[in-house]
C-alpha cells in the first residue's frame, strides 16, 4: 500500500502514529534520514538550530506542537512554509523527521 495513503488514514488518530513510532525509534540510525532531509530542506528557513526564522518562520526550539499538529504543517505547509508531502518518500522518514524536529527543543 501507499505509505502516504496510510499516513492520511493515520491522521487524526493519535494511537496509530504512536504506535508506529515507538516501534521504530529504538534504532538510532532512524534519525540519518529525518536529519538529512531537515538540512537539506527545512534549515534554509528555520536554521540548523530551529532558531533562524527566516521569512517568518517559527523558532523550533519553543515550539510546543504535538507530532500530529508537526505533521500537518510539514505536509501540508502553512502560512509562508510550503507543503513538504509530495517530497517525502517513506514513513519513516515522515517519522524521523518529526522527531528530528522535536529533537531541537530546548
Ligand atoms: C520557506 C521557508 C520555510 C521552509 C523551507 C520550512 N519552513 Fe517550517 N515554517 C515556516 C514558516 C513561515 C512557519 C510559520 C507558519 C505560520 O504559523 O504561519 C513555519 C512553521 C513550522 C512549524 C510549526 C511550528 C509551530 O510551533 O507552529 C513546523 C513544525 C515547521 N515549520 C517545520 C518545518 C520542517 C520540518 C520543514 C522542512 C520539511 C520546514 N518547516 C521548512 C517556513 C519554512
Amino acid at each position: 500500500m501507499d505509505v502516504r495513503v496510510l499516513f492520511f488514514l493515520c491522521l487524526g488518530l493519535v494511537s496509530c502514529t504512536d504506535s508506529v513510532e515507538n516501534g521504530v525509534l529504538e534504532d538510532e540510525k532512524t534519525h540519518i534520514e529525518g536529519g538529512k532531509f531537515y538540512e537539506q530542506r527545512c534549515s534554509v528557513c528555520h536554521g540548523p538550530d530551529g532558531k533562524l526564522g527566516v521569512s517568518e518562520a517559527k523558532d523550533l526550539s519553543i515550539s510546543t506542537l504535538s507530532n500530529n499538529k508537526i505533521e500537518e504543517v510539514i505536509k501540508d505547509g502553512k502560512g509562508a512554509m510550503p507543503p513538504f508531502g509530495h517530497s517525502i518518500e517513506s514513513d519513516s522518514t515522515l517519522i524521523e523527521l518529526i522527531e528530528y524536529v522535536k529533537s531541537l527543543r530546548e
